[in-house]
């Protein structure tokens, strides 16, 4: 699956955004939720999301790269996110915080930003349906794709595929993620591929960006 970072887009025309990346055939829209403190930048609110809600019948996940999800957390399943994604690192209670997401009628998922073990997830992988390993520190876009996370997204599989949860756990890239990175990210074990700024600067439109990355995506798991 082919999914946007909306960090590139143009905030002023949000709702002409979100129908000109459905009509490029992603697969469902991330929010790359930012609240200074976790991370270095600040991005949007629930209320900007719900805004763009009623332009699009696509999913909604919310990348809540925030200090406190457990206290975030209603607010974007009510602005029309189906998914939460919360960092590990900002959860002293990882299992208890995905639990409620699944009460609030979301589903939960997990990122790891690139120090964090893949072992971390092993425990609440029965509660997510994604786990997202980062290959970019999070907080800005148009980063150099970290290679070294590879090995990684290769754990997070075979984790996932000895769990026996291949068919219900996705397993979702963010960072850096282009035409000369999507196949390494692909081959390793990634099925959902975020992209921002590859998406947006190529000079064919998005498009052409989302349908090249899928096909050289399924190309690399086809070889
Ligand atoms: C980092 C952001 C970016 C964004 C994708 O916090 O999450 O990774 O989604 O940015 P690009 O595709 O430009 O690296």
């Amino acid at each position: 699956m082919i999914a946007p970072s909306v960090l590139p887009a143009d905030f002023s025309r949000l709702g002409d955004e979100v129908r000109a990346l459905e009509d490029a055939g992603v697969d469902l829209i991330q929010w790359d939720v930012m609240d200074g403190q976790f991370v270095p930048n600040l991005t949007f609110g629930p209320d900007v999301i719900a805004s763009a809600r009623r332009h699009t019948s696509l999913p909604f996940e919310a990348h809540l790269m925030v200090l406190t999800p457990d206290v975030m957390a209603a607010r974007y399943v009510e602005a029309g996110c189906q998914r939460l994604i919360v960092h590990a690192e900002a959860c002293s209670h990882l299992h208890r915080t995905c639990e409620n997401i699944r009460a609030l009628g979301g589903t939960a998922a997990v990122a790891l930003n690139p120090h964090t073990p893949a072992s971390v997830v092993e425990h609440v992988l029965e509660l997510v349906d994604m786990i997202l390993v980062m290959t970019v520190n999070p907080g800005f876009g148009g980063q150099g794709y970290i290679a070294a996370m590879e090995p990684k997204i290769t754990e997070v599989r075979a984790m996932i595929d000895s769990h026996g949860l291949s068919d219900s756990v996705h397993l979702e890239v963010d960072g850096g993620i282009g035409p000369s990175t999507v196949a390494g990210a692909a081959r390793a074990g990634a099925n959902v591929l975020i992209a921002g700024s590859a998406l947006y600067r190529d000079p064919k439109g998005l498009g052409h960006a989302v349908s090249e990355l899928r096909s050289l995506a399924e190309a690399a798991v086809a070889a």
